[in-house]
């Protein structure tokens, strides 16, 4: 993240922008010299996210107006889009000072997170690999001014970089092309991760894995030069209240293995397909900042999916680390094989909760579109606990039916199961294999196949990898609490 936020009692001196809120409706500020009858007249009315560049006074440049609606209806999550709007509009300037964290309802902490987050968001760009940067916005330095209630805006700024950073690290990750970020280089970044937010990082190779039973993992990985890697990560709190697991489907490429996907441009994204690993491992790296009370361990499930004379074929069946058998029928649904040993080793250890979360299914994103996930699971607590995240967060979740009796489609003649259910219902079916990989555990199953990526800019999403899920996962650890009731 290269913004960089403070807080201030008082306007600072030098600024070269000054970004001031104004209502749809009421007086308009009493220092910015013009009516609302001259602002209309420019085609301003102060509706949510609407901005308005004015020549600036003193030493600032200029004076940005932004729209934020009607004041009852702010929420930290208009807020949010708000302040992105208002970031991109005053991209140009490298340093601006803002009210906008004071004006919502709610409370301070809360809308200063939001704030925090719709602008770091809106401002973030992966150039690594373009020779010119100078598309890059300027502003990198933005100072809330509030006169009072300072040590709640400040308390919000620090959760808010706190998430805003681990948003753009999985961004980052998951627009980084397939040949620069291997399985191996993405353990080596978790370790990294890990050494600078108190984590403890266990990579398991190849070796390892086959020792461990992982046949899930290992068999996926078959076609690849590259070999795979697993990552556990624990977060270990004192007094740890709560005992949570993340699994993340990390597929560094998916061209389908020998189930190859016909060729189309569309298929660059399929780098992306370790977006699920990407928003756990950054989700991990937040939770010391945010004092999170829950033990949370991680397994970041890593490889790419190749056709070579090594890959897996169609027919073939693996043993899983659970012990369970799969007769493979399509190699393009490598995500639920490497999960399940994730869930596998994660069940081992019976957690209060365990959430997996992948980009699995074309059918999902078929169901939902791109806006939202699909959620399903065995255990009404989580699930309810998942969509409370949602709501605060703004990262979209819809629950889809997590249907025993479809379980049958899975049925093999050979093995316990087959990787694919067939054209119906793909999403259930894919959630229902993950299901035989969780014992009791109460687990709900995340399906971020749409909002992955997005296609241009808007409120906190900007074009290429989102990070889903990343906001998510953070305020789910955060706020968690064991679930009092049966599994379904
Ligand atoms: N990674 C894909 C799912 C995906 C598709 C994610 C589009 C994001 C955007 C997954 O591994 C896959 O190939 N799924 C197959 C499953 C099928 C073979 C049962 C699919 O959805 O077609
Ligand atoms: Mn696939
Ligand atoms: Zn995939």
């Amino acid at each position: 993240m290269r913004t960089t936020f403070t807080t201030s009692k008082s306007a600072p001196a030098k600024v070269d922008a000054v970004v001031v809120p104004v209502a749809a409706s009421g007086a308009v500020p009493s220092g910015l010299g013009h009516t609302r009858a001259q602002l209309s007249a420019l085609g301003f009315d102060g509706a949510a996210g609407q901005t308005l560049a004015l020549p600036g006074s003193g030493s600032a440049k200029a004076t940005l107006l932004v729209g934020i609606g009607e004041v009852k209806d702010l929420t930290p999550n208009s807020l949010r889009n708000i302040a992105a709007s208002a970031a991109r509009a005053a991209s140009r300037f490298a340093s601006l000072s803002t009210t906008l964290a004071s004006v919502g309802r709610g409370s301070a902490k809360a809308n200063t997170q939001a704030v925090v987050e719709g602008m770091a968001l809106a401002l973030h760009r992966w150039v690594d690999l373009k020779n010119d940067k100078g598309g890059l916005p300027k502003l990198t330095s933005i100072t809330f001014v509030a006169a009072t209630g300072t040590a709640e805006v400040k308390a919000g700024m620090d959760n808010g970089i706190a998430t805003a950073s681990a948003v753009c690290l999985a961004r980052d990750l998951a627009n980084t092309p397939p040949s620069h970020l291997t399985a191996r280089q993405l353990a080596d970044r978790a370790v990294e991760v890990a050494r600078t937010s108190g984590l403890k990082a266990t990579v398991y190779n190849r070796d390892q894995l086959i020792a461990m039973g992982c046949g899930g993992l290992v068999g996926v990985n078959a076609g690849s030069v590259e070999p795979p890697r697993m990552v556990k990560l624990e977060y270990r709190p004192t007094k740890a209240s709560g005992n949570i697991v993340l699994v993340g489907k990390g597929v560094m490429y998916d061209s389908g293995g020998i189930s190859l996907k016909p060729s189309d441009p569309s298929h660059a994204s399929m780098k992306m397909d370790m977006s699920g690993a990407a928003a756990v491992l950054a989700t991990m790296g937040a939770l010391r900042s945010l004092k999170v009370k829950a033990k949370v361990t991680a397994y970041l499930m890593c490889t790419d999916n190749l056709p070579s004379g090594s890959a897996l074929k169609l027919g073939d069946v693996l043993t899983m680390r659970n012990g369970k058998t799969v007769e493979i029928h399509n190699t393009d649904a490598e995500g639920r094989l490497i999960l399940a040993d994730g869930l596998s080793l994660g069940a081992e250890s019976k957690p209060d909760a365990m959430l997996d979360i992948a980009t699995l299914t074309g059918a999902c994103m078929g169901a939902l579109g791109k806006h939202m996930a699909g959620i399903l699971g065995n255990n009404d607590g989580v699930l309810t606990q998942l969509k409370a995240a949602s709501s605060r967060t703004d990262e979209l979740v819809w629950e889809l039916p997590f249907h025993r009796p479809y379980r049958a489609l899975l049925d093999s003649n050979v093995a316990d199961m087959r990787n694919i259910g067939g054209p119906l219902a793909g999403a259930t079916t894919a959630a229902l294999f993950l299901g035989e990989f969780v014992g009791e555990t109460p687990w709900a199953h995340i399906d971020m196949a749409g909002p992955m990526d997005a296609d241009g800019d808007n409120g906190w999403l900007n074009r290429g990898a989102t990070a889903y899920g990343t906001r998510l996962l953070i305020d789910f650890c955060a706020n968690f609490k064991k679930p009092a009731g049966k599994n379904k």
